[in-house]
């Protein structure tokens, strides 16, 4: 416990050293130069533009003469062959037509909601219209707007294709700037940035300074940052009057924005697109042939029942929390109606029962063997299903020549060069077929597709707040989704689209998605808006769009709370204050600020980065048993999934300075790419935490420190408390179970799921998952003593307010007895205090 008090006031100490240079910190003090050097930059990454002081005559000058040079510049390109038919192509967009009237009602307004179709030039064409005429204006140098986006991937594909349209190199007028990574010169003027970094900035900058224009993209998928965005927005818009916001989507609630936002006018470009034939499940059965197979008992009963179902179903609509068991009742009418219907869970598609294979592949290769020609957009729930159909429709017998058929995956991590390809049009006679996920709804547009497969679902992380446990399930889209996908088969002729389910079930979608705050845990958020000084939590949510329940708010601020990182009073704590400044979840940055502090960041930072960016163990389908067993390698009777990431790790980093890495990799099952991603995040952590101040300004790296493997689980516990679950060894199973699920199971692919037992009382995980049980991800053995010493935190109600919680862990457990060496020990230590 003293090692706690010193905890603190080692943090204190170093946070009040002059040396911390808050910004360039808080700000990711890392972004590639332009000249595509990986730079560590001291200056603060959102470097404003010199302030416009009235008597400074000079400055005038100055910037007088930089937006000629801009203006030049582009006058020059613009009359190049190049740049005369980019020039084109950007006055056939849609929204050139309504130029003139948005920058109109952007001079009139201080918000204003723009709505187009997905490809009518919002994202490219906006943004670059606003610089266009700040640059005419002559205040081009002194503007500065930031665009946001949902996705890493479409801020920098966005800004990329912006400086393109401009002749210019990525990090001259235009810019992007993503979590630990961006291209950005001091001459940016428009910058493209995910919103999670807009939110970074504001914990340094708190009124925008130097800020003239926030445009938000994509507005309707309503993810939790972009709804947090708008609360503090709305109250920064009345201290700021010359500052402009635009909420831009191709489908959105306009009215909504509109309202919260004082009665903002709306303005919607016109679109052009070809009409699309829709099919539902009723008639691409009829028209591919295939057959379901009926259900023979529709009888009076059944007619019955299905009236029933669709009163149900009116009622329902207005209970949008419930408005998944609806479409399970219109299943059931479908049913009814003839159909026998069952979903395959694996590809969360419609299977008909009499045929082997699912009605996806079927669909599929109607289109290829029938069709016109046109490249195929297929929407699917997940990465998963994308990788297995992918495998399964490889080489298969009905899909004819495999030369003539090209198969694309479309997904929010993979890599630009991947990505390309997906927009490039295939030769002729080849039939392009991309797998995406919904990111393919709005925020990419792929020009050639003329058909649409809807499979109906999304993966979803939803949120119970009655069990803290968040779930990762697919469910049902929306009406509002289901037309956007749809629109995507109508760009550049009449197009069809597929949805592979009966209308009835689209009849009983809910109209728009459930916004993400209203379905995830709310703790890093919660924590961003004690930072951010934005008063009462409770309060500040209540002033949300929608805003979320009160229990979850709730279950956060008690996490932030049992984390140590908000006080008894909801106070940041010096701890609290440390998270909020790492990119990274709450309980990994607590992780990393203890690794710090014992001494063992190396392999903590390892874990960290393996924790944020994404598995490094490889496991693929059909070679599952070998995969598992190279990782159980690694364990080595460590019981822990986190330390074989690490030996994983570390055998990689030997091999590649011996230059076998790629080999290494390929024995083992590993993914190099991740490995190369989870080195360089360590990098980024380590100046991050140097800047803090928990390193030493001089350290050249870390390699040198601590692997203690003891002290890493104690510091694992520390950070994932309260994620713990008690370990009872029977005679041929392990019984797993924690306090707010009872029975859990490890996920198959853990190191610890296929020992004959755990020779630990307690694991501790970073992630449940529930999918029908509730499952753990990634967990490691602890002690006893390890859980009385780092479970919680000591200061929270003294050491008695911990003891009692962790009492109250004990006593559910039925460990009473460990409470008493507790007691011993507190004693014990609180008399060493006292002598120290
Ligand atoms: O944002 P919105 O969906 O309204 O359209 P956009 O992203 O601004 O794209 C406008 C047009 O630019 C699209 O129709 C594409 O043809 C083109 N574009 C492109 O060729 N390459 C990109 N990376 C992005 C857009
Ligand atoms: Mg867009």
């Amino acid at each position: 416990f003293g090692v706690h008090r010193e905890v603190d006031s080692h943090l204190k100490a170093h946070l009040s050293q002059k040396s911390i240079r808050r910004g360039s910190l808080l700000d990711d003090s890392l972004h590639r130069s332009s000249n595509g050097g990986s730079i560590r930059s001291d200056e603060v990454i959102f470097e404003q533009p010199e302030p416009l002081t009235k008597n400074s005559a000079v400055m005038e000058k100055i910037l007088r003469q930089k937006s000629l040079r801009l203006q030049n510049q582009q006058k020059d390109w613009q009359e190049s062959p190049e740049g005369q038919k980019m020039l084109e192509f950007r006055r056939s967009l849609p929204a050139f037509k309504e130029k003139d009237a948005l920058l109109k009602a952007i001079a009139e307004n201080q918000v204003i909601v723009v709505s187009g179709e997905t490809g009518c030039g919002k994202t490219t064409q906006l943004p670059q219209y606003i610089l266009e005429s700040e640059i005419e204006a002559s205040r081009g140098a002194a503007c500065s707007i930031i665009c946001t986006q949902p996705r890493r991937i479409s801020a920098m594909s966005v800004s990329e294709r912006v400086a393109a349209e401009r002749g210019e190199k990525l990090g001259e007028s235009v810019g992007y700037k993503v979590r630990l990574e961006g291209m950005k010169g001091r001459d940016t003027r428009l910058l493209f940035c995910t919103t999670g970094v807009l939110l970074r900035r504001l914990l340094v900058d708190r009124d925008l300074k130097g800020v003239s224009h926030v445009i938000i993209d994509e507005i309707h998928e309503r993810g939790m940052n972009e709804d947090f965005l708008l609360i503090v927005l709305k109250e920064l818009l009345r201290r700021r009057p010359e500052l402009r916001l635009i909420l831009m989507s191709a489908t959105l609630n306009a009215e909504l924005f509109s309202s919260y936002f004082g009665g903002a006018p709306t303005i919607h470009i016109p679109g052009f697109t070809y009409p699309v034939r829709v099919h539902f499940l009723e008639n691409i059965l009829e028209m591919t042939g295939y057959r379901l197979t009926p259900y023979n008992q529709i009888d009076d009963y059944g007619q019955e029942k299905k009236w029933k179902m669709q009163k149900q179903a009116q009622a329902f609509r207005k209970r949008k929390s419930e408005i998944a068991s609806t479409v399970e009742d219109a299943l059931e009418a479908a049913n009814f109606k003839g159909y026998s219907l069952r979903t395959q869970e694996s590809l969360s598609c419609w299977c008909p029962d009499s045929i082997g294979f699912n009605l996806i592949e079927h669909v599929l290769c109607h289109i290829v063997r029938k069709e016109r020609p046109g490249a195929v957009l297929v929407f699917m729930t997940g990465w998963d299903d994308i990788n297995s159909l992918k495998d399964q429709l490889q080489s298969h017998p009905l899909l004819g020549d495999p030369s003539r058929v090209l198969l694309l995956a479309c997904h929010g991590s993979m890599a630009s060069s991947e990505q390309r390809l997906i927009f490039d049009k295939p030769e002729e006679g080849v039939r392009k077929i991309v797998l995406a996920t919904n990111m393919a709804e709005t925020s990419i547009t792929i020009n050639d597709v003329v058909f649409v497969v809807d499979c109906g679902k999304a993966k979803e992380t939803s949120y119970d707040a009655l069990n803290n446990t968040p779930c990762l399930l697919p469910s049902w889209i929306s009406k509002a989704a289901a037309r956007q996908r749809r629109g995507r088969a109508g760009r550049v002729q009449p197009g069809e689209c597929y949805h592979l389910y009966p209308r009835c079930v689209h009849d009983a979608f809910a109209d728009y998605q459930l916004p993400e705050l209203l379905r995830t845990p709310l703790q890093s958020l919660c924590l961003q808006i004690k930072t951010l000084q934005l008063g009462s939590i409770s309060e500040f949510l209540a002033r949300a769009l929608q805003p979320p329940e009160p229990l979850s708010v709730q279950n956060a601020v008690e996490y932030l709370k049992t984390i140590g990182a908000l006080d008894e009073n909801e106070n940041l704590t010096v701890l609290g204050r440390n998270l909020s400044m790492l990119p990274v979840e709450p309980k990994l940055g607590k992780m990393l600020i203890l690794g710090a502090i014992f001494n063992c960041l190396d392999p903590i930072m390892t874990i960290v980065a393996g924790l944020s960016v994404k598995d490094p163990f490889l496991m693929p389908f059909d070679k599952k048993d070998l995969a598992e067993s190279a990782k159980a390698q690694f364990a080595s009777h460590d019981y822990s999934d986190h330390l074989a990431l690490v030996r994983a790790y570390e055998g990689w980093k030997d091999a590649e300075s011996q230059q076998a890495g790629y080999e290494y990799c390929w024995r083992n099952f590993l993914s190099a790419q991740t490995l190369r991603a989870i080195d360089s995040l360590k990098k980024q952590f380590f100046w991050l935490l140097k800047d803090i101040g928990l390193v030493d300004q001089n350290a050249e790296n870390c390699n040198t420190w601590s692997h203690d493997e003891h002290l890493i689980r104690a510091v694992f516990c520390s950070g994932l408390f309260p994620g713990i679950c008690s370990v009872v060894n029977k005679d041929k199973t392990i019984a797993l179970k924690t306090m707010e699920d009872g029975q859990v199971l490890l996920y198959s692919n853990s190191v610890n799921a296929a020992v004959p037992r755990i020779p630990f009382p307690w694991l501790v995980f970073n992630e449940k998952v529930k999918v029908n049980s509730v499952f753990l991800r990634d967990s490691t053995g602890v002690s006893d003593s390890v859980l009385l010493l780092f479970g919680g935190k000591v200061s929270r109600g003294g050491l008695d307010g911990h003891l009692k919680m962790l009492g109250g862990y004990l006593e559910f457990f039925m460990k009473p007895q460990l409470a008493e060496t507790y007691l011993s020990l507190k004693k014990e230590l609180e008399e060493l205090i006292q002598r120290k």
